[in-house]
């Protein structure tokens, strides 16, 4: 079996690739809360401050693979405490590559689409970022050190990712929503904000087929339309069955405290199409696979 150490395991992404991770390896979760263990999985409680424990549990677990999605994700929440994010973001991504280039562990890093500026889409894996926010930023010089640390690496740009999370809310837009219009409660999406989504399951698949096989560089998991937020809303209220008038179009300069955005950061996925089993989907399809999880977990 090969050990896989996962960072963030309560996290949405995270909970995506604990689920999907199938008897070839054992993971090791690492996170500040409470997990599950079963004979694969074992569950480390982890403060990511704390590098000394990192090198300790290098040492102990041996990863031959790691996948790393700890972040803080809150675009909104980075813009006000810069310091926690640049900590998280940056500091913890810098000794988890200096730790995998020494122990000839194979990094895998989870960046985003938000890197680019908006105005050149779609972009591909060689285009040039263009941070319009301090999260972005954050990711960008992440990004750098992963490249440079000479640790085997796949830097993973994620789009935006739509599906309900295994522990908690997590970092899921999808199930806020879905509980808002059960609520029966408007939910405002922007219209001039246009993005690639993935489905967190077709993500968990393809972070570990290339945790799995020998690719490195960088990848662009996207799904395969470009979809402004408002729209994306309203695909996902009709295939939910709920009130798809409750998604009102909304201009983000009037959603108070919202950190600019780009506008349009699809990504082309030609790339991971090509190289990967794992087939990137359009959004129908990628919600019929986050219902039939979300049933599959009921019965
Ligand atoms: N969701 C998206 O649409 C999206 C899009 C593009 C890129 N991404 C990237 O994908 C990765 C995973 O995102 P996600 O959506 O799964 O986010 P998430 O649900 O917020 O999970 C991130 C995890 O990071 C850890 N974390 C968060 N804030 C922290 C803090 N201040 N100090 C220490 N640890 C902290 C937590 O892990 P524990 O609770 O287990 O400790 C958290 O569950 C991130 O790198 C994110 O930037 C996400």
């Amino acid at each position: 079996m090969k050990r896989l150490l996962l960072t963030g395991a309560r996290g949405f992404v995270a909970g995506s690739v604990l689920r999907q991770a199938d008897a070839q390896w054992t993971v090791h979760a690492l996170s500040r809360g409470d997990g599950f263990v079963t004979s694969r999985v074992h569950w480390h409680h982890f403060d990511p401050r704390g590098a000394r424990e990192l090198s300790d549990l290098f040492r102990t677990v041996r990863p031959e693979v790691v996948v790393h999605t700890v972040a803080v994700a809150d675009i909104d929440y980075c813009e006000t405490h810069r310091e926690e994010a640049r900590q998280v973001n940056v500091e913890l991504t810098r000794a988890l590559a200096e730790l995998c280039a020494v122990h000839g562990a194979k990094l895998v890093f989870c960046s985003t689409d938000t890197i680019f500026d908006g105005e050149h889409a779609p972009y591909r894996e060689g285009d040039t970022a263009g941070p319009v926010n301090f999260y972005a930023r954050t990711k960008v010089e992440a990004e750098q050190i992963v490249a440079q640390s000479g640790a085997p690496a796949v830097i993973a740009r994620l789009a935006l990712v739509v599906g309900l999370p295994v522990f908690g809310a997590g970092n899921s837009f999808l199930a806020k929503m879905v509980a808002a219009l059960r609520a029966g409660r408007a939910v405002p999406m922007p219209t001039n904000e246009i993005r690639t989504p993935i489905d967190v399951l077709t993500l968990g698949r393809a972070l570990l087929e290339l945790a799995d096989g020998p690719h490195t560089g960088t990848f662009h998991l996207a799904g395969n339309e470009s979809l402004s937020r408002f729209e994306m809303g309203r695909r996902i209220a009709t295939r939910f069955d709920l009130p798809t008038q409750l998604v009102v179009a909304t201009d983000p300069a009037r959603m108070p405290g919202r950190a600019r955005r780009a506008r349009d950061v699809s990504l082309d996925n030609a790339k991971a199409r090509v190289q990967l089993s794992t087939p990137m989907l359009n959004l129908d399809p990628a919600l019929d696979l986050v219902l039939k999880c979300a049933g599959d977990a009921r019965s």
